[in-house]
């Protein structure tokens, strides 16, 4: 893949899943690339396959909900390479449970990392990626983001102020004229660890829905997910749509408006398994 060599990317959530196979595509298109993760484990396999192919990779532990740490990290990032153009902010969580049964504490743990760990992100590189001259910023919402589905109500509220953040920040890096694109990314149902590192409200079983989501959802591989995402980056899209399931979503949204409202209940009470 061409196009990013000689950038520096920054890719959070990086020991598994999209965020892994961003890393690698990056590193084969000749980025050079600083990955972060709260799995070390996971990290350490994705940072020994970037140094087999060559790749120059910086590795550090982040949980992207510290804010103060992320800033710190933006500038070891810069200090260390030169220059910063690119941050996949991607790290991310799933939580399943209908609004009445959630308690607070599980909503805000999916708005700290799946809204505030963007916006950390996002904030800590701006200046790093206004400097560079050529800066993108790459945010992962979800298709999530562009439509809601009971039992989602915490990852739907995440991922559609993901997506109203990133939309406001491309509109204001180009009336600005500030050297920085801006894309949001909205994945379908990728083969990744999602739903098995997913929490469930009470009387959920989370092994029963990461069942559900492996056999009847994940359909795209990481591996073309980052390859679909590097296109769009690459033709600096607005809208990244990941997946074929992603593109007739939005079709269908955008034919009905917000009568969906009333067609998906019946279609996903089909695919999640009830409370017992
Ligand atoms: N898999 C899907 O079907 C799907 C669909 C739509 C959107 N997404 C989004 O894609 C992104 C990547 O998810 P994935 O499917 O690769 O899942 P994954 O679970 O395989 O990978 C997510 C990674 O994020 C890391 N992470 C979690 N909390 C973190 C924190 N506080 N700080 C730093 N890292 C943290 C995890 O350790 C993990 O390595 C997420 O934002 C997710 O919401 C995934």
């Amino acid at each position: 893949m061409q196009g990013f060599a000689g950038k520096v990317a920054v890719v959070t959530g990086a020991g598994s899943g999209i965020g892994q196979a961003l890393a690698i595509e990056l590193g084969r298109s000749g980025a050079h690339v600083a990955i972060s993760d709260i799995d070390t484990e996971g990290l350490a396999v994705t940072e020994e396959r970037l140094k087999a192919i060559g790749t120059q990779v910086k590795s550090d532990r982040l949980n992207v909900t510290e804010r103060e740490h992320f800033q710190l990290y933006a500038d070891g990032v810069a200090e260390h390479f030169g220059k910063v153009n690119q941050i996949y902010n991607n790290a991310g969580i799933a939580f399943t449970g209908d609004i009445e049964i959630s308690q607070y504490k599980d909503i805000e743990r999916v708005m700290d990392v799946d809204f505030w760990g963007v916006v950390n992100g996002t904030k800590s590189f701006l200046p790093h990626l206004i400097a560079s001259g050529d800066g993108h910023v790459v945010n992962v919402s979800s298709v999530f983001g562009l439509f809601a589905v009971p039992g989602q109500g915490a990852y739907n509220a995440a991922k559609f102020a993901v997506r109203g953040f990133t939309e406001a920040l491309r509109q204001e890096m180009a009336l600005a004229n500030h050297p920085v694109k801006v894309t949001c990314v909205h994945p379908g149902g990728i083969k990744t660890a999602i739903a098995r590192n997913a929490t469930a409200a009470e009387g959920l079983d989370p092994e029963e829905l990461a069942q559900t989501f492996d056999k009847k959802l994940a359909s795209t591989t990481p591996e073309k997910a980052a390859q679909i995402i590097l296109d769009g980056v690459r033709k600096n899209k607005a809208r990244v749509l990941v997946g074929n399931d992603a593109k007739m979503f939005d079709i269908v949204i955008r034919a009905v408006g917000a009568r969906y409202q009333s067609l998906f209940p019946k279609v996903v009470s089909r695919l999640t398994p009830p409370a017992h």
